[in-house]
C-alpha cells in the first residue's frame, strides 16, 4: 500500500489543484508535496483544462513537461493567478519556513507574483511557532564568510549545505546556509534583518505570501485561510 504520509501529501495537493480554473497562469512549486500537485494538474490538463504554467525549479519544470503541462519561461511573465507549493513548517498565521529543497529564491518570486498562494502539506508540517526547521538562506558565494558571521550575530547557527561532498548549488549556482535559530522569537524582525543583508539572495521565511493552507491528515483535508 501507499505510504500514509504520501497519501496525505497527495490529498492536500489534489484539493489545491481542484481550485485551478481554465485560463489561469499557475506557479508550480518544488519538493515532494508539490510533485503530487504537478501530477494532479497534469491529469486535469489531460482531461481538457487549459492553463499556463511556470515552475520554481528545473526539476519541477521537467516533471511538469513529463506530465503533459506546457511550461513557460517565468522571465516572460509578470503575474500568475495561483501558486501551489509545499512548506517545511507553517504556523497558525500561515507564516512558513520553506527551502529545504533548495528552490526558495524562485519559490518566493513566484509566491509573490501569484494573486493567490496555496500551501500544501501533510499534518507533520503545522507548528505552533516557527523555528523547528532550519532556515535556508541562499547567498552570493562572494559573501559567504560575511553573511555567515552576520547570521551568527543574529543568533543563528549557519551551516553550509553540502551535496555529494561539495557545497550544494541552487538552480542559480549559489550556495545555501541552513540556519538553526534556537530562539526565533520575532520572525518578522529576522526576515527584515536578513532581507537587508547584502549578499543574501533569498531567505526561507514566507511570512506574508501564503493565503491558504491545504493540510491533510488521516481524517482528511482541512483548509485554512489567512
Ligand atoms: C523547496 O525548496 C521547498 O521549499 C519545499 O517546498 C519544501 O521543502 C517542502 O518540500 P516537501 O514537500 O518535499 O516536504
Amino acid at each position: 500500500g501507499a505510504d500514509p504520509i504520501d497519501t496525505c501529501k497527495r490529498a492536500a495537493a489534489e484539493a489545491a489543484v481542484a481550485q485551478v480554473r481554465d485560463g489561469m497562469a499557475v506557479g508550480l512549486g518544488s519538493g515532494t508535496t508539490a510533485a503530487f500537485a504537478i501530477k494532479a494538474l497534469g491529469r486535469r490538463v489531460a482531461d481538457g483544462l487549459t492553463i499556463t504554467a511556470a515552475a520554481t525549479s528545473g526539476r519541477s519544470a521537467d516533471l511538469a513537461r513529463a506530465s503533459g503541462i506546457v511550461v513557460r519561461d517565468f522571465a516572460t511573465l509578470a503575474t500568475l493567478d495561483i501558486a501551489i507549493d509545499g512548506v517545511d513548517e507553517i504556523d497558525p498565521d500561515l507564516r512558513a519556513i520553506k527551502g529545504a529543497g533548495g528552490a526558495l529564491l524562485r519559490e518566493k518570486i513566484i509566491a509573490t507574483a501569484a494573486t493567490r498562494m496555496i500551501a500544501i502539506a501533510d499534518d507533520r508540517k503545522p507548528v505552533a511557532r516557527l523555528g523547528h526547521a532550519a532556515l535556508p538562506v541562499e547567498i552570493l558565494p562572494f559573501a559567504t564568510a560575511f553573511v555567515t558571521a552576520r547570521i551568527e550575530a543574529l543568533g543563528g547557527q549557519p551551516v553550509l549545505r553540502m551535496a555529494d561532498g561539495a557545497p550544494y548549488r541552487t538552480d542559480q549556482g549559489n550556495p545555501i546556509l541552513d540556519c538553526r535559530f534556537p530562539d526565533m522569537a520575532d520572525p518578522q524582525a529576522l526576515a527584515d534583518a536578513l532581507a537587508t543583508l547584502p549578499g543574501v539572495l533569498a531567505h526561507g521565511l514566507f511570512l506574508t505570501e501564503i493565503d491558504e493552507l491545504s493540510v491533510a491528515g488521516p481524517d482528511g483535508v482541512d483548509h485554512r485561510k489567512r
